[in-house]
């Protein structure tokens, strides 16, 4: 399987060649039109048009980059159930670079992952946006140093309070809180300009970004080694950054609050340092470079090891970039500080349960979830707490855990825990076609099944490999195989050109191959196998079974209700509801899966919902 995936990211790369392909082309163009012109016009044009050809590479190269990291995204994808990878949750990581995509915008929400618009974010999506941004604000501990500091935080304090009325506070709210908690020079050197710091501090207070920005960039031209202007300037560029939804200028902006580290004295640093480090962190992860994130963060630490709310800041950025081991290490050192730290209990027990040791991970997920931090009691923490009691067994416990959640307006009832879900959306486990308006769609799939059936054979029996084991861990035993055609809304060229007949069919199928929030795909299931109740991770389709290969005594539950597949048949299931699936039949079982958008979506929603 690990072959398969890296094979699937060499035809995605094998596509971006194409694209330099085409870019070498046109320049190619460029410079036969050139041709006509005279000869030393001709080499002026050579050169411009090489300069072209290194440009378009380039862009092509920075392309290729980004899409890569998507593209790694989009392996981890969850489709069954909500994942065990913390990548899942992270909101906005991925911006690109063409675009400034900030947390709290709403109209770019659909180009984030897992954020969807407002008209159709649930109460879920909104507590993750409400999580991110809490998790940006700077550390109480070391902006309350000094009195004038206080005075300045509590200010801060006030100000938010009035914002709460609308919604959670902005990011540039939180860069002139940042501001208003630091007027204090950062060295003897800087005291000499302490009132024109003051001056542009109050000019970013009082939102003029350009004119503090101006400001600041004056006094870094006439003091560029104080540390405090440079901290200005990253701070006017930030908040310019965010009014003006510029990555260019965030990037300036991490420039500054780099430069700031770069001219800080470690053995004896301002009040200045740490939140810069923080912020620097804070912006490196939202563009999408966690490793940047982590190398100051841990630099930082190396200096103060102490320093809790980065330490969990720094655990957060290893769950976000898969290194689980690495992120243990820290969980436990901020637990040996301090043993009954809410976000370290309930986040070590997040990665003690994807190693699957539930017996360990179920008092730290309680741990989390009765602890001090909103963070370790987000929607997966309850998820996987009571996914862990099932498998144990403690299906009552589980259920408590299920219904507290429901309390909390987590999960829709403890039957259906999908974690991203529009709201007001009819929801029962199983539909009859009768109740859907794809009863056109059903027919068509029905009455061309053998040809969908033939073709899924046929790969299966001449590559066994093409189809890709289950990876998100819901077996508890046997073999179940997937052979995805759609995903997210895309078509997978490579698949489907092996089955291309099923894949006309579903092309006709607007609300199945455009729906961004499921898939399209072939699932063999072979005997022996069981798979543990589980629930897909959206309320936002409904999703058809074709039955194509199928046995004796093989079931599926949905909800309460327990049914089977019948070959040339289709059921309907919501599978935002705990499903579980047995083969305990003596050959092996394959269906056709259809993901439709479901049906009280509107077309707003369709298309501004993030891709699943
Ligand atoms: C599921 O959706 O979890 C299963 O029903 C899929 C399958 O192949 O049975
Ligand atoms: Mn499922």
């Amino acid at each position: 399987m690990v072959k398969q995936r890296k094979g699937k990211k060499r035809s995605d790369g094998a596509s971006l060649q194409g694209q330099t392909n085409t870019n070498a082309k046109n320049s190619t163009t460029f410079k036969t039109k050139s041709e006509k012109k005279s000869a030393s016009e001709a080499i002026g044009w050579h050169r411009v048009a090489l300069l072209v050809v290194i440009i378009l590479l380039a862009a092509t190269v920075v392309i290729y980059i980004t899409n890569q990291s998507r593209l790694s995204e989009d392996d981890h994808t969850p489709s069954e159930s909500v994942s065990m990878r913390y990548t899942e949750i992270e909101i906005g990581s991925s911006a690109s670079s063409d675009d400034h995509v900030t947390s709290e915008s709403s109209s770019d929400k659909g180009k984030t992952p897992k954020v969807s618009s407002e008209e159709t974010t649930s109460r879920q999506d909104d507590d993750e946006l409400k999580r991110r941004q809490e998790g940006q604000d700077v550390d109480e501990k070391k902006t309350t140093k000094t009195t004038k500091q206080k005075g300045m935080k509590k200010r801060g304090a006030k100000k938010d309070s009035k914002v709460k009325k609308g919604k959670t506070k902005t990011q540039s709210q939180e860069a002139s809180d940042r501001v208003l908690q630091s007027h204090i020079p950062a060295s003897d050197q800087d005291s000499g300009i302490a009132d024109d710091i003051m001056n542009a501090d109050k000019l970013l207070e009082k939102r003029r970004t350009s004119d503090a920005l101006k400001a600041f960039e004056q006094i870094v031209g006439k003091f560029p080694s104080s540390v405090r202007a440079h901290y200005g300037l990253a701070m006017s560029l930030d908040q310019l950054a965010d009014e003006q939804r510029s990555n260019q200028l965030l990037t300036q902006s991490i420039k500054e609050y780099e430069k700031v580290w770069e001219l800080s004295d470690l053995a004896n640093p301002s009040d200045i340092l740490r939140p810069a480090v923080d912020r620097l962190a804070n912006r490196y992860a939202f563009m999408g470079q966690s490793g940047k994130a982590v190398m100051y963060l841990k630099r930082y630490l190396n200096q103060f090891s102490d320093d809790l709310p980065l330490m969990r800041e720094l655990s957060i950025q290893y769950l976000l970039t898969g290194q689980n081991g690495k992120a243990r290490h820290v969980l436990e050192q901020i637990l040996k500080l301090r043993p009954n730290d809410g976000f370290a209990m309930g986040h070590l027990g997040f990665v003690v349960k994807s190693e699957l040791d539930y017996e360990k991970a179920i008092p730290l997920l309680y741990g989390g979830l009765r602890g001090d931090d909103d963070r370790s009691r987000e929607g997966r923490f309850y998820f996987h707490l009571g996914d862990a009691l099932q498998r144990l067994g403690r299906r009552d416990e589980a259920y408590e855990v299920y219904q507290e959640a429901t309390n909390n307006g987590i999960f829709t009832t403890p039957w259906q825990r999908s974690l991203y879900n529009a709201p007001n959306l009819k929801a029962q486990p199983w539909w009859k076609p009768s109740e859907t308006p794809y009863v056109d769609s059903i027919r068509l799939l029905e009455a061309n099944w053998k040809t969908i059936r033939d073709e899924g054979l046929s790969v299966m029996n001449r590559d066994t490999n093409a189809f890709e084991y289950e990876d998100e861990n819901l077996r508890e035993t046997g073999d179940w195989k997937q052979f995805t055609l759609f995903m997210r809304g895309s078509e997978n060229k490579d698949t489907c050109s092996r089955v291309p007949k099923t894949c006309d069919i579903i092309r006709k199928i607007r609300q199945a191959a455009g729906n961004k929030r499921g898939q399209v795909k072939y699932s063999v299931m072979l005997p022996g196998t069981h798979v543990w109740p589980h629930t897909g991770p959206t309320n936002c389709r409904l999703r058809m079974h074709l039955g194509l290969v199928i046995p004796e005594n093989v079931r599926i539950r949905v909800g309460n209700d327990t049914g089977t597949w019948e070959e040339g048949k289709i059921i309907i299931i919501d599978d935002s509801f705990e499903h579980e699936v047995w083969h305990e039949g003596s050959s092996m079982r394959l269906i056709f899966i259809v993901d439709f958008w479901h049906p009280d979506l509107s077309d707003q929603q369709k298309r501004t919902l993030s891709p699943i």
